[in-house]
C-alpha cells in the first residue's frame, strides 16, 4: 500500500470522534497510539474464539498457538530480521527493563561495578537500574545533555570504563524527541565489554528498526504506541545472553522438567514467558507490526519528519513559545513552552478544541532538571497526523494565550 495519510486515517475509528464538540486531533501518540481496524478485529476475533497457547492439542488452542507464534515471526522480521526465539514476549518496556535489570543485571554487576544511563531517560529505563546499583553496590554514572537536548557523546565515551558493565539508553527520548547515537553508543560500551540495553519505546513506531544495524544487546518496545493493544511488549535480546540468563518469574510454561523440589527450565524465549501469556494482546500485537509494515517504516519516517518540519515552523511563530530540545536528529515530537502560561492550563485550553496533546514531566524528571522546568507540552505525532491538524495546534495555542489575558 503506498503510504496516504487520508488512506491511513480512514482505518482510525478514534479519528471518527469528537471531543468538546470538534474532531480529534490526537497529538500523544508518544503516550498512546490509537488503533487501526485490523488491530481492532484481531483483538475481537481472539476474544470470540479465545483458547490458551502451548497447551491444548484441540483445534481452538492449536489456532490460538498459531496465531501468537505468528506475532513472534512478524516482530522478528520487524527488529531487522533476527531470530525468532530471540523475542520474548512481556508486559511493555518496563517490564522489559526489569526483566534483564534482575536477571541479566545481578548476575553481571557486582560491588564497585558501574552502569551507565544518559540523563534523557524515562524513569522507566532509570529507577531499575537505581535499584540494581544500590542492591549490589555498584555506582549509576550518566551522561549529560547538552543546550539542545542531545547527549554529549565525548561526554558519553568519558564515563564508559573497565567497570562499565551495562549500558541503558534510550533509542529516542520521549519528552524531546532526540534520537541517540545508539550505533556509536554500541561500539563505546563494547569495548570495555559491557551489554547496551535500548529502550525502543518510543522509537518503534516513527521509522525503521534494525537491531543489528544499531549494534545493541537488547531493545524493548512496548505494543500500545505501535498502533497495537496495551499490557503486552517485547524484549529482544542476543540469544547467546538470553541462554546465559536464569528465569525472571517461574510457574507454568517456562519449566523443561519438574520433580517435587526442583525444576529446569526450557530454552529462551519461554524461560521468560512464565504463566498464561496476554494471548490477545500478542495476537492484536502482530495485526498491529504488520498493519505497520504494510505502511512501510520508511515512509512512515518521511511523514513524521515532514510533520515535524512543519510543527516547528509554525509554533515558532506562536508568541512566548520557546521549544524545548531542538536536537538535529529528532523523531515527530515537539515539546514546548510557554511565557507566563502553565504547561497544563495550555493542555486544558487546546482539550476544549478537541486536541489531546500531553502536558507534565513526562516521567522524565531528570530531563526536566536540566531544563531547569517542572513541566512542558508536549505534542507526539502519528502516521495519520496531518500538518493542517499542527496549523490547528499553532492557532489553538494562540487562542489559548489571549483567552488567559497575554496580549502577546
Ligand atoms: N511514556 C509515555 C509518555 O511519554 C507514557 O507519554
Amino acid at each position: 500500500m503506498a503510504f496516504d495519510v487520508s488512506t491511513v486515517r480512514a482505518q482510525f475509528p478514534a479519528l471518527r470522534r469528537r471531543v468538546h464538540g470538534r474532531p480529534l486531533v490526537w497529538l500523544d501518540a508518544a503516550s498512546t497510539s490509537q488503533k487501526p481496524q485490523v488491530v481492532l478485529d484481531a483483538v475481537l476475533h481472539a476474544m470470540e474464539g479465545a483458547a490458551n497457547v502451548h497447551r491444548g492439542v484441540h483445534t481452538l488452542s492449536v489456532e490460538a498457538t498459531s496465531a501468537f507464534e505468528a506475532t513472534r515471526d512478524s516482530v522478528a522480521t520487524l527488529l531487522g530480521g533476527v531470530a525468532r526465539d530471540e523475542v520474548v514476549f512481556v508486559r511493555g518496556t518496563t517490564e522489559a527493563v526489569n526483566l534483564v535489570a534482575q536477571t541479566l543485571g545481578r548476575a553481571r554487576v557486582g560491588q564497585g561495578d558501574e552502569v551507565l544511563v544518559t540523563q534523557l531517560e524515562h524513569h522507566s529505563n532509570l529507577v531499575p537500574w537505581q535499584q540494581l546499583c544500590a542492591e549490589r553496590g555498584a555506582t549509576l554514572r550518566t551522561a549529560p545533555l547538552d543546550e539542545l537536548g542531545q547527549v554529549d557523546l565525548a561526554a558519553f565515551t568519558a564515563l564508559v570504563t573497565e567497570r562499565t558493565r551495562l549500558v541503558a539508553v534510550a533509542h529516542a527520548s520521549n519528552a524531546l524527541g532526540t534520537v541517540l547515537p545508539v550505533r556509536a553508543m554500541a561500539d563505546v560500551a563494547h569495548a570495555v565489554g559491557a551489554v547496551l540495553f535500548v529502550d525502543g519505546a518510543q522509537a518503534i513506531a516513527h521509522g525503521p528498526v534494525d537491531v543489528n544495524a544499531l549494534g545493541c544487546d537488547f531493545y524493548a518496545f512496548s505494543s500500545h504506541k505501535l498502533y497495537g493493544p496495551t499490557g503486552v511488549g517485547v524484549l529482544w535480546g542476543r540469544r547467546a545472553l538470553l541462554d546465559s540468563m536464569p528465569p525472571w518469574q517461574s510457574g507454568g510454561d517456562m519449566v523443561a522438567e519438574v520433580e517435587r523440589t526442583s525444576a529446569t527450565w526450557r530454552e529462551p524465549p519461554h524461560r521468560f514467558e512464565a504463566g498464561t501469556p496476554d494471548v490477545t494482546g500478542v495476537i492484536g500485537l502482530g495485526a498491529a507490526v504488520d498493519w505497520f509494515q504494510s505502511l512501510g517504516p520508511a515512509a512512515v519516517a518521511d511523514h513524521d519528519q515532514r510533520l515535524l518540519r512543519h510543527a516547528m515552523a509554525r509554533l515558532a511563530d506562536v508568541p512566548g513559545l520557546r521549544f524545548i530540545g531542538e536536537a538535529s536528529a529528532r523523531i515527530g515530537l515537539v515539546s514546548f513552552v510557554m511565557d507566563d502560561v502553565h504547561a497544563h492550563d495550555l493542555g486544558s485550553a487546546v482539550d476544549r478544541e478537541g486536541m489531546a496533546i500531553r502536558t507534565g514531566h513526562h516521567c522524565a524528571q531528570p530531563v526536566m532538571a536540566h531544563f531547569g522546568l517542572s513541566a512542558t507540552a508536549r505534542a507526539s505525532f502519528s502516521a495519520f497526523t496531518t500538518t493542517d491538524e499542527l496549523d490547528l495546534l499553532a492557532s489553538a495555542l494562540v487562542r489559548a494565550r489571549r483567552s488567559l489575558g497575554l496580549a502577546r
